[in-house]
């Protein structure tokens, strides 16, 4: 890579396992020359940018956080459908990139992009089954060239790179966009804040299984429904646990999870968060559904 790259180059750093293996990559190369952008977009789970930052340093990579939520959240409003939604995100990142690439001198943006993340976006003679922000959103003229190290990799190849250089593996993946992909419809602070305690209450239930799903998250639908909470009537969300078994995500079979540890999050779920009024379980392999519902 140090012949294809020269003088400086920003990397796309979510936390995740790809773009961390890819920014490692990048810095064993480039050091100082290379600045990973950790954009926290407002998307995230609990505490999870702090967790991602602790790791570019642990790894001795230099990072810059980005507090992006509030113009994230500004761009979604009014967007229900999920290419249009996909789609700004991914506008929204460039904009970032583009102007800290600037800032930082860098001719290059260097992305975790991995083979089910182009092949499903389209091209050629695929269908394009969704928009990956990290493929989908780039516009046509750009003034960064893109680098994608790992383009050709599947998940579990990443995986093996990943420990290699001692980067946490066996973090499950989680999609660029976020939460965002998980609330149907129109993404807004009160949904956010909703969703992400249902999926702290499912990962730290599922984290202490022995043997846990390749991923497992929480979807939260737009439409309310009918229920009861002592001797009053509510009318709260619904959610959806999706947990699968996958290799490289391509395909998956939704995981058979016990009854008892899904009545336990249902109840833990229905008590601690007043807005959610009801629990369903996703039993749809992929394909014919996509892991994430949008
Ligand atoms: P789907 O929903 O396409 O998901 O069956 C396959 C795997 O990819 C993750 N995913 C994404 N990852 N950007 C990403 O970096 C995205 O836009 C994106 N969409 C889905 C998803 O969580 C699953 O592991």
């Amino acid at each position: 890579m140090a012949d294809e790259v020269r003088g400086k180059a920003i990397v796309a750093v979510s936390g995740g396992v790809d773009s961390t293996v890819a920014a490692k990559i990048a810095s064993e190369c480039l050091g100082k020359n290379l600045l990973a952008i950790y954009v926290d977009t407002g998307l995230m789970r609990e505490g999870e940018s702090l967790e991602v930052t602790e790791t570019l340093s642990k790894l001795g990579i230099q990072y810059k956080l980005i507090k992006g939520e509030d113009i994230f959240l500004e761009s979604l409003k009014g967007l229900a459908e999920p290419e249009e939604k996909r789609k700004m995100i991914g506008k929204v990142f460039i904009d970032i990139f583009e102007k800290e690439a600037k800032d930082f001198g860098a001719s290059y943006l260097i992305q975790g992009t991995i083979a089910p993340d182009w092949i499903e976006s389209g091209g050629g003679l695929r269908d394009k089954i969704k928009s990956h922000h990290n493929v989908g959103g780039l516009p046509a003229k750009m003034n960064l060239k893109v680098y994608e190290p790992l383009r050709d990799l599947y998940k579990d190849e990443v995986r093996k790179l990943a420990e290699y250089y001692g980067i946490p593996s066996d973090r499950q993946p989680f999609p660029g966009p976020g939460l965002a992909v998980r609330i149907i419809g129109e993404v807004t602070r009160e949904k956010l804040s909703v969703l992400r305690k249902a999926t702290s209450i499912l990962e730290a239930k599922i984290n202490r299984m022995e043997r846990r799903p390749w991923q497992y998250f929480v979807v939260l639908l737009s439409e309310r429904t009918t229920g009861v909470k002592g001797d009053r009537r509510t009318y709260g969300y619904t959610v959806a646990i999706r947990c699968v078994d996958s290799t490289d995500g391509m395909t998956a079979n939704f995981t058979p999870l016990g009854m008892e540890i899904l009545g336990d999050v249902s109840r833990e779920i229905t008590n601690g968060i007043p807005e959610i009024g009801r629990v369903v379980y996703d039993i749809t392999d992929k394909p014919p559904g996509t892991i994430e519902w949008e």
